[in-house]
């Protein structure tokens, strides 16, 4: 008896140790791997604010100094092609989509879960929300950031933009961008 429980002593704290051993790399890569993934997500969101300024100041662009009249091409439907070409080549998708309720093209309204809630969150006043979500074992940043009516030029053609109080939302860019 007195033999066996010598023996436990000693052998109690070796197998404890040896567990450490084994499981405290296990935990620190899992930690390392939680550290990566939130570097790529924070790296994506930045491409997400990037991508926004630059397809928002395009549509500005466009709107300023090419749309003179209803018979215009509306940056809506440029900033549409683009995105379709974007996507098409494997890039990232966007989609612009109504928020205010009376869209111009009945297709542009949030379809899935993010959009939906999203286009609810986003119209109650926040200029931006994401999520990470998992497809086919990839990682993506879904993100939506506010349109509000920045001109007077928008209500030419979406006459319901008049009832929208300056800077309130009428619209949003939906955005799913790989995480890597
Ligand atoms: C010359 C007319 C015209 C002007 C000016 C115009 N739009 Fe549009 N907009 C459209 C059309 C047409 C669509 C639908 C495009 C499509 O689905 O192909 C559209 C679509 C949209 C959508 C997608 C939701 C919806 O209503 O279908 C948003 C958001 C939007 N426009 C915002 C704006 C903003 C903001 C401005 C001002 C910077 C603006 N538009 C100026 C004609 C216009």
């Amino acid at each position: 008896m007195q033999k066996m429980r010598k023996s436990l002593l000693v052998v109690a704290p070796m197998v404890i140790l040896l567990i450490a051993a084994i499981l405290l790399p296990l935990a620190n890569s899992a930690n390392n791997l939680v550290l990566a993934n939130k570097k790529a997500v924070n790296r994506t969101r930045k491409t997400v604010r990037m991508l926004d300024d630059i397809y928002k100041t395009a549509v500005v662009l466009i709107t300023t100094h090419y749309v003179k009249d209803k018979d215009s091409l509306p940056a809506g439907s440029a900033a549409k092609a683009l995105f379709a070409a974007v996507k098409k080549k494997g890039w990232h998708e966007v989609k612009i989509l109504d928020v205010s309720g009376e869209p111009y093209n009945d297709d542009n309204v949030a379809k899935d879960a993010f959009d939906k809630a999203a286009a609810k969150l986003i119209k109650s006043g926040k200029p931006y929300v994401d999520e990470v979500i998992k497809k086919d074992g990839k990682s993506y940043l879904r993100a939506a950031t506010i349109i509000p009516v920045v001109m007077e030029k928008c209500i030419m053609c979406h006459a319901n933009y008049k009832k929208a109080k300056k800077g309130e939302a009428i619209g949003m860019l939906s955005y799913t961008i790989p995480v890597e």
